[in-house]
């Protein structure tokens, strides 16, 4: 029997793309499913229903919202902090200075609080596994637009350690994985052929990964009880490249 059957984890951002192949993951080996989601509630509900999880809608930027959902799930073994504002979905006539805030506050600030309020349970529990997932963007020198999304997945990289030093006197582990490209529906269906095809011609292996493999890696990182505070990086050889 999987050493994961009746622990609980929470996915932020399980409705779609990534997170959602990760909700399917921990399910086959048994798992309790917590799909949060903020905006996408069919869907969210179309995931936990297949796998037998449970849906929570809560902005993980609203620290309230984000104690609620973790007293409402009880106990929380596993953490994968996923969810983030897509740097493509930004608002016509939002200043520079609302968007950063925007940015950080999703993709920051959310996975610190969901950490936080984590950690406290794992602790207790002497047992947990924290899975942060970053960007090949947490390395590469970033354009205006993606500025401030880079910004935020290198500082979790710094979230991820701190976890892990907190974490480790209770068994808690706390560990990155920085996907390269991943063949999301939202992806393929944003990237016209051409688009899609310099994307691929910038990655050594010359492919994307699909979410599946993605969310198996997620799960390779959880498994292991002596790595923390490392960061997996997944990408191709993206980063290979000068
Ligand atoms: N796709 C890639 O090529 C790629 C590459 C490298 C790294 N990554 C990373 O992989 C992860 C998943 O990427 P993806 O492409 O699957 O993302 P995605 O399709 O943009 O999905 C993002 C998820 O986050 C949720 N979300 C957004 N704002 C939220 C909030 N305030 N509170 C709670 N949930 C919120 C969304 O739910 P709602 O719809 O309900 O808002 C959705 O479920 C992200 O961390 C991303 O940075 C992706």
């Amino acid at each position: 029997m999987s050493e994961f059957q009746g622990k609980t984890v929470l996915v932020t951002g399980g409705s779609r793309g990534l997170g959602e192949a990760v909700c399917r993951r921990f399910a086959a080996e048994g798992c309790r499913v917590i799909v949060n989601y903020a905006h996408g509630r069919e869907a969210a509900e179309r995931v936990a229903s297949q796998i037998g999880g449970e849906a929570y809608g809560c902005d993980i930027a609203d620290e309230h919202a984000v104690e609620a959902m973790f007293d409402a799930a009880g106990q929380v073994d596993i953490l994968v902090n996923n969810a983030r504002i897509d740097p493509y979905k930004r608002t016509a006539g939002m200043s520079d200075g609302d968007w950063w805030d925007a940015v950080m506050a999703v993709n920051l600030k959310g996975s610190y609080l969901c950490g936080k309020f984590a950690l406290e349970r794992m602790k207790a529990a002497n047992w947990g596994r924290m899975v942060h997932i970053s960007s090949v963007w947490a390395y590469w020198p970033a354009n205006e637009r993606m500025l401030s999304y880079a910004a935020a997945k290198s500082a979790m990289h710094a979230l991820s350690r701190g976890f892990a030093s907190q974490g480790a006197p209770y068994g808690v582990t706390s560990n990155v994985l920085a996907p390269g490209l991943i063949l999301t529906d939202l992806l393929t269906s944003r990237l016209t052929p051409e688009m899609l095809e310099k994307e691929l011609n910038g990655i050594p292996l010359r492919r994307g990964a699909t979410p599946d493999e993605v969310a198996d890696s997620v799960f390779r990182v959880a498994e292991s009880g002596f790595m923390t505070g490392e960061i997996v990086n997944l990408n191709g050889g993206a980063c290979l490249l000068p």
